[in-house]
C-alpha cells in the first residue's frame, strides 16, 4: 500500500520536500506520497491528529511550527528534547513520537563536503532555533569546541547554559560579534552561519582576523554576504541546501528503514 507523508507548514508552497521524498523514494523503490499541507495558524494540532487519523505514516514540520510539535509528542528523541523543536513526526504503538534531523542533517552535509569533524573546532555565527537544534549532533559527531557568536551575548550564554551538560566531551563558548571583530587570532576549522541575516538581506562582515577552511551558510536560495565573504577570500564553502537534503534523508531513513546516499542528491 502506498505510504502517505506530508509537510506542514505557513507558508509552505516554498517546500522542497515533497520533491526530495519523491526523488528518495524513486531511488529506494518505497512506495510513497508526500503531500504538502497548509495548516492555519491556530489549527497545527487538528491537522496533525486528522493526518494522523487517516492512517499517514510521517510528517515533517517546518516554520513556524517546530516548537508547537515538540510541545504536542508524547515521547521525543534524546536530540529533539536538546533542541526543544520537532521537525520529524510519527507514530508508535499510538504515540506520536517527534524527532528533530535537522543538525544530522548538517552533519552529513558537512561530511559530504569532505569534512572530517572528528576534534573539529567550529564557529557558529548566530544562536537562534537553528544553531540550538545542531549542537548536540554535531558534538556527537566530535566536534571538539564550537563558539558561538551572537549579536546579542545574553542569548548565546543562555544556549550554552542549557546545552552544555549534554555534550560533556564538546567545550562550547559564547562570544558577541563585537568581541569576534576584535579577536586578534579567531581561528576556526569551519565557521558556520546560523544567522537570518542572509534572508532578510542583511551584511554579516567577517573579520579579518578570522581564519577558517571552511565556510557553511544555512540558508540557502538566497544571496549570502557570508559566503561572499569565503568566495573573496579563497576559502571553500556550501550553502544550506546540502543540510535540507541530510534532514530529508534522516527523516526518511526513519520513517522507511532505508537510507539514500547525499551524495546522490548534492553536488560537491
Ligand atoms: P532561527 O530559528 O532561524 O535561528 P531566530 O531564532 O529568530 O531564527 O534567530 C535568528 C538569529 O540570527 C539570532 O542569532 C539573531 O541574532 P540576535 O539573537 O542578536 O537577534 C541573528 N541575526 C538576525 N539578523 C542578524 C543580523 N543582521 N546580524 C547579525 N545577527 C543577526
Amino acid at each position: 500500500m502506498t505510504k502517505q507523508f506530508a509537510v506542514i507548514g505557513n507558508p509552505i508552497e516554498h517546500s522542497r520536500s515533497p520533491e526530495l521524498h519523491h526523488a528518495f523514494a524513486e531511488k529506494t523503490g518505497v512506495d510513497l506520497q508526500y503531500a504538502k499541507l497548509l495548516a492555519p495558524l491556530d489549527g497545527f494540532e487538528q491537522a496533525v491528529q486528522a493526518f494522523f487519523a487517516d492512517g499517514g505514516v510521517g510528517m515533517n514540520v517546518t516554520v513556524p511550527f517546530k516548537e508547537q510539535a515538540f510541545a504536542l509528542c508524547d515521547a521525543l528523541s534524546e536530540r529533539a528534547k536538546i533542541a526543544k523543536a520537532v521537525n520529524t513526526l510519527y507514530r508508535q504503538n499510538g504515540k506520536l513520537i517527534g524527532d528533530n534531523t535537522d543538525g544530522q542533517g548538517l552533519v552529513d552535509a558537512l561530511k559530504a563536503n569532505g569534512l572530517d569533524l572528528n576534534q573539529a573546532t567550529i564557529l557558529i555565527i548566530g544562536a537562534g532555533g537553528a544553531t540550538r537544534g545542531v549542537i548536540y549532533p554535531l558534538a556527537q559527531a566530535g566536534v571538539a569546541k564550537i563558539s558561538i557568536a551572537n549579536r546579542t551575548l545574553a542569548r548565546a550564554e543562555q544556549l550554552i547554559n542549557d546545552i552544555q551538560a549534554h555534550v560533556p566531551n564538546c567545550e562550547l563558548s559564547a562570544l558577541s560579534l563585537d568581541q569576534l571583530q576584535n579577536e586578534a587570532n579567531a581561528q576556526f576549522d569551519i565557521v558556520i552561519n546560523a544567522t537570518s541575516a542572509s534572508l532578510s538581506g542583511d551584511t554579516l562582515q567577517l573579520p579579518e582576523s578570522l581564519t577558517f577552511n571552511f565556510a557553511y551558510e544555512m540558508a540557502y536560495g538566497k544571496a549570502s554576504t557570508f559566503i561572499d565573504q569565503a568566495i573573496a577570500r579563497g576559502m571553500p564553502y556550501a550553502d544550506g541546501y546540502s543540510m535540507l537534503v541530510g534532514q530529508a534523508i534522516e527523516a526518511f531513513a526513519i520513517w522507511n528503514g532505508v537510507r539514500p546516499e547525499l551524495k546522490d542528491f548534492i553536488s560537491v
